[in-house]
């Protein structure tokens, strides 16, 4: 695994993953510096390693059981002793109006636990995906910190992932 700053973008760090494994570790060190409250938006294709990445993390926050995307059932909880991993996978609801049936909204502003989200562009806007350097487009920013991951397949086994945080 390879971390850096990200070019020009000196608010984002980049790091290559070469292995599952890899992306799972990086999840695992992530999970150190989580706390309630804050949420992880994962970006990324169809098999792009978000649900990995939630492996790695729900792992290092002591959970040792079955993590899933939760792409039928909207949201997993992953109980732990002193807190809850909300595990959210947003790929069917394809319309904002979707998304408010859902009634996600505990989860995404300020939840009362550590939300990790698949698919997170079906509530927050793709413009919130957007790397680049222009903040204009952050006023619909949730009310929480978030760290926004976007993750690219670069080939079979290489994966980049490109974060930011975003705080209250
Ligand atoms: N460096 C890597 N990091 C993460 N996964 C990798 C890597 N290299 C290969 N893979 C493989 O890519 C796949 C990633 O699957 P994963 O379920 O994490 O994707 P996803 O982004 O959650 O997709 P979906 O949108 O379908 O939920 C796994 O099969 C994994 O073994
Ligand atoms: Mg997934």
């Amino acid at each position: 695994m390879t971390c850096g700053a990200s070019g020009n973008y000196t608010t984002m760090a980049t790091c290559i993953t070469r292995s599952p494994e890899e992306t799972f570790a990086l999840g695992e060190k992530w999970s150190r510096s989580l706390r309630s409250g804050d949420v992880i938006a994962l970006v990324g294709d169809l098999g792009a390693g978000k649900t990995q990445l939630v492996k790695g993390i729900a792992a290092g926050l002591g959970y040792a059981k079955r993590v899933q995307s939760p792409t039928f059932a909207l949201i997993n909880e992953y109980l732990l002793a002193e807190l809850i991993v909300y595990h959210l996978d947003l790929y069917r609801l394809e319309t904002k109006h979707d998304v408010a049936v859902a009634g996600l909204d505990e989860f995404l502003i300020q939840p009362n636990g550590i939300t990790l989200v698949e698919w997170p562009e079906r509530w927050f806007g793709a413009e919130f995906f957007t790397l680049n350097d222009d903040k204009s487009g952050f006023v619909n920013k949730p009310e929480t910190n978030v760290r926004r991951v976007v993750l690219e397949t670069l080939s079979e086994t290489e994966r980049r992932l490109v974060y930011e945080d975003f705080g209250v």
